[in-house]
């Protein structure tokens, strides 16, 4: 296994951006996806919905509320509506979040000043981001990041499975023409190659089936819902026979469910792991990565 695209992260180990470097900026916006490449993440974590004109965007919520300057659901806007919204800095959980935690003591929450972590000087007034398709993002980063794509609410939007599938086996055929999709394989299903670094998670575990079904050469991450847990042998063992990964919140695991995952052959992500206390924790644990606002 080999970092997607950081040659400094530990053989192996993930670090994952969730929603971009969303401790650094607007959460599912491109200066969050490219702040995470700067800071060498392994992969972009982002979610997509739909717009009223049944376009995929990215993100979090089902409504624009908490992360835009508007109000209501996503799919009341039309694409051009939506990516005409501001995401001002500061309407983002990863903000809330911090608040919450009390890891705003330092930048980053590690308690360390990383100089690559320091934000680049920006013109206030030029921070205004934007909501952007999963297409835009896709073109942006093709051959550049692997990305991790949360499909949300797949019950909000009857056939969204289908539409991702789209997007991507149209994407996969852009990235070959060009050349591109030299990604090592992430993922140790020997019979499974996936070049174009695209890992799909869902907490809708028939959803996640279906994306397999759909697009089998794709690596699938089931992520688990604290109501979940603590899976059950023949979950688990339903699960694991088509996700390469089991996504875990990070107050969930411990080594018992670390090893029932590993024993089965499939790899332990943990979120949301934003201070260093968790880190080395999730560490200790034997997980395979992490998913952080912080990915420096
Ligand atoms: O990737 C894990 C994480 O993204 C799941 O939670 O709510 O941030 O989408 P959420
Ligand atoms: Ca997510």
């Amino acid at each position: 296994i080999v970092s997607a695209s950081n040659p400094n992260t530990p053989e192996g180990f993930l670090i994952i951006a969730h929603r971009g470097a969303s401790g650094h900026e607007p959460e599912n916006t491109m200066a969050a996806f490219e702040e995470a490449e700067r800071l060498g993440s392994d992969f972009i974590e982002f979610d997509v919905q739909l717009s009223k004109d049944k376009e995929l965007v990215v993100i979090h919520d089902d409504t624009v509320d908490r992360t835009t300057d508007h109000q209501g659901a996503v799919d009341d806007y039309t694409l051009d509506e939506l990516e005409n919204m501001d995401a001002p800095a500061g309407k983002s959980s990863s903000h809330a979040e911090k608040e919450e935690t009390g890891t705003d003591k330092d930048e980053d929450g590690t308690g360390k000043d990383k100089e690559k972590d320091k934000e680049p000087e920006k013109d206030k007034e030029e921070e205004k981001e934007k909501i952007v398709s999963l297409e835009e993002v896709l073109d942006r980063f093709a051959g550049k990041m692997a990305m991790l794509i949360e499909i949300k609410d797949s019950k909000l939007y009857p056939g969204i499975e289908e539409q991702v599938a789209q997007v991507i086996r149209s994407y996969e055929k852009r990235l070959a023409a060009a050349g591109l999709g030299g990604h090592k394989s992430i993922v140790d299903l020997a019979e499974r190659k996936n070049s174009m670094g695209i890992v799909i998670q869902s907490y809708d575990f028939e959803s996640t089936r279906l994306m397999h079904n759909l697009l089998p050469n794709v690596p699938i991450a089931a992520l688990v819902h604290e109501d979940k847990h603590p899976l059950p042998d023949a979950t688990l063992d339903a699960l694991t026979s088509f996700s390469a990964y089991i996504h875990y919140p990070k107050e969930l695991l411990d080594k018992q469910t670390v090893e029932r995952i590993h024993e089965r052959g499939r790899k332990v992500i943990a979120w949301t792991i934003q201070n260093d206390e968790d880190m080395v924790k999730m560490k200790k644990l034997g997980v395979d990565g992490v998913i952080t606002d912080y990915p420096g």
